[in-house]
């Protein structure tokens, strides 16, 4: 009964990175032709539950506007937006937190992965970001959320949310969203440790490629990504145990729009040597052409700005109803 929508964001922290790209970027530009509407977000409330220097916010905005362009987003297309700009998200999240248990969040892994040993002093923010994450969704009553597997656990919970919120008032008002997590890059892996995610906030610059890295950086890296000493295996079962190893293929499958045995199939007994700069030639050849078109929309701050106003009064236009209505359901 619910109509399909498509919403997904992404936060405007530090520069985006290789597993933004193929896990959210590249997947997204790619479902806003299905004829389904989409729905893109530069969650910045999310990125303050953390500190950032305001200066660094703004640009960091930009160029994940940029980000999204570059790699095929259409703005007629599809609606692409800065949250703070549409109040819709805070006034649902208001009352996602008085719907949300502390039992709930309690079992969030990512506040404590990032709030880390010190939680006393982790903001209330970084606690509540899912019941946040949760309206940013349900607001626009989207059905289908793509994101890669670190956000599954969030989407969970904001299933759990529309199904309190549908008992507790005895309405079908919320849809049970799904999360679409697909494909060989679902989890890109650190350059640097294979059991942790790349992520734009890991504090070594080595772990991750920027999309904002030029190509002898991107090579680099590569280069130095951490390996075991064997070569590639002959065959995909010979990938278990060898978290660095699987995390190249998959880079390598992603990139190519391939999967890992065919990858395995043409490489399969060559070593990192060898292997390495094949991966960073494709690499470079896949992101430059997005790097430079990043490159190209930042010098226009303005266009950048116009767009993003142009997705929020449209953004708004289709979430203000929805809280009335919600608001009304409740009482106020
Ligand atoms: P980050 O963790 O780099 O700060 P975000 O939390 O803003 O990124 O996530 C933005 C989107 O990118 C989400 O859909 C998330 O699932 C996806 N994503 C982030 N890191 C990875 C990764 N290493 N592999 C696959 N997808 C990722
Ligand atoms: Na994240």
């Amino acid at each position: 009964q619910f109509k399909q929508r498509v919403f997904s964001g992404i936060q405007p922290t530090n520069h985006l990175q290789l597993g933004n790209y193929l896990g959210a970027l590249k997947r997204f530009a790619g479902m806003q032709n299905s004829g389904i509407e989409t729905l893109y977000c530069i969650v910045d409330l999310h990125a303050i539950t953390v500190w950032q220097d305001p200066a660094d916010l703004t640009r960091a905005t930009r160029e994940l506007a940029a980000g999204y362009l570059a790699s095929g987003l259409d703005p007629k297309k599809s609606i692409l937006f800065n949250q703070s700009q549409v109040p819709a998200h805070t006034q649902m999240a208001w009352v996602f937190n008085c719907v949300a248990r502390m039992g709930w969040l309690n079992r969030m892994t990512q506040f404590k992965d990032k709030a880390g040993k010190n939680r006393e002093n982790a903001s209330v923010g970084l606690f509540t970001y899912p019941n946040l994450m949760a309206a940013d969704i349900l607001v626009y009553k989207a059905t289908h959320v793509p994101v890669g597997e670190d956000q599954k656990q969030h989407v969970e919970l904001t299933r759990d949310i529309a199904m309190k919120f549908n008992n507790d008032f005895g309405t079908e008002f919320f849809p049970i969203t799904e999360p679409v997590i697909e494909g060989v890059a679902t989890r890109v892996m650190s350059l640097r440790d294979g059991t942790k995610k790349m992520s734009k906030s890991d504090p070594s610059d080595m772990s991750r490629i920027n999309l904002t890295d030029d190509a002898d950086t991107i090579a680099k890296k590569i280069r130095k990504a951490k390996t075991d000493p064997e070569p590639l295996p002959e065959t995909l079962d010979g990938l278990q145990d060898r978290p660095e190893a699987k995390n190249l293929v998959n880079i390598y499958a992603a990139l190519a729009d391939s999967d890992p045995a065919t990858i395995i199939a043409e490489f399969g007994g060559q070593p990192f040597s060898d292997f390495k700069p094949k991966l960073a030639e494709l690499a470079v050849n896949s992101l430059s052409p997005i790097t430079n078109e990043m490159n190209r929309l930042m010098e226009d701050p303005a266009e950048i700005d116009r767009i993003l106003a142009d997705g929020a009064r449209r953004a708004q236009e289709i979430a203000a109803p929805i809280v009335d209505e919600a608001y009304k359901i409740i009482g106020m």
